[in-house]
């Protein structure tokens, strides 16, 4: 039966040795939806967005994208993962070769695209992200903010039809973040499906259709980003929302703060 969801996680478990991870997650993400996660370091919000295509092997559950079951033993993994598009929060760009190089590369090997499409594919996803210019720079020639552009045209030089970003603006200076959630947003405006791990409130807020907060392997209340980040319900997600957002108060509150 078709789905309308593009990515649908059902019972999901993931342990490393005795260490459970995952503790059973449920999530629907419908085609176009952008979805960002939050939670506590540790609370298993990378090792979601890995099982969802397959870094990490799920314990137990089910994970289908774009209606296929992902972790049907069957499934051929690496036609799964060209659907899925994954940003990390280290660009991990090939460093020996130019920047178009690094969009014509994977396309050429992992899609067997010939080289002038492929070069053509890298030209018009250099210019979605504005860095058509630094076509012939090395990696290292650019700011930590353009890398992160980069790596963002090169997953979609592949054409994924759903874009994993985990934490793509923790490694930069404050001022390069807003570039690259600049092309989040655009993604995200065009109907992308996205799944954000994120600490950037204001984006989530602005961008997400919904957020999902995490703690200890599980999901502890989702919602509009309003609700969610505005007006949370549960204590625990209080309590992480203060610390990020205001780190000075992270200390234990009183009961009778001063004004
Ligand atoms: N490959 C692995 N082998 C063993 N343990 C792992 C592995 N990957 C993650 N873990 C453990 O799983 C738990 C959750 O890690 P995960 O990276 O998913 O958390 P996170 O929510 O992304 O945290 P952060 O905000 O710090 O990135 C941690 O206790 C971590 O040590
Ligand atoms: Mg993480």
């Amino acid at each position: 039966m078709p789905t309308p969801y593009e990515i649908e996680i059902r019972g999901l478990h993931k342990s490393f040795g005795d260490n459970e991870v995952l503790r059973g997650i449920d999530l629907e993400v419908a085609t176009g939806e952008v979805v960002c996660v939050i939670g506590p370091s540790g609370s298993g919000k990378s090792t979601l967005l890995r099982c969802v295509n397959l870094l990490e092997e799920p314990t137990r559950g089910q994970v289908f994208v774009g209606g296929t079951e992902v972790t049907d033993l069957d499934v051929d993994i690496d036609a799964v993962r060209r659907r899925i598009g994954m940003v990390f929060q280290q660009f991990n760009l090939f460093p020996h070769v130019t920047v178009t190089e690094n969009l014509t590369l994977p396309q050429r090997r992992v899609l067997g695209r010939a080289k002038g499409h492929a070069a053509k594919v890298a030209r018009e996803n250099l210019e979605r992200v504005g860095l058509a210019d630094k076509a012939d720079a090395y990696p290292a020639q650019l700011s930590g903010g353009q890398q992160q552009r980069v790596a963002i045209a090169r997953a979609l030089a592949m054409g994924p039809e759903v874009m994993l970003f985990d934490e793509p603006t923790s490694a930069l200076d404050p001022e390069l973040v807003g570039d690259v959630l600049a092309v989040m947003r655009m993604l995200a405006a065009e109907g992308m499906t996205m799944m954000v791990v994120t600490h950037e409130m204001s984006f989530a807020r602005e961008v997400a259709d919904r957020v999902v907060f995490m703690d200890e392997g599980r999901i502890v209340e989702q919602g509009p980003a309003a609700q969610v980040v505005g007006d949370p319900r549960h204590e625990r997600t209080r309590n992480f929302l203060t610390r990020i957002l205001d780190p000075a108060a992270a200390d234990p509150p009183g009961p009778e703060e001063a004004p």
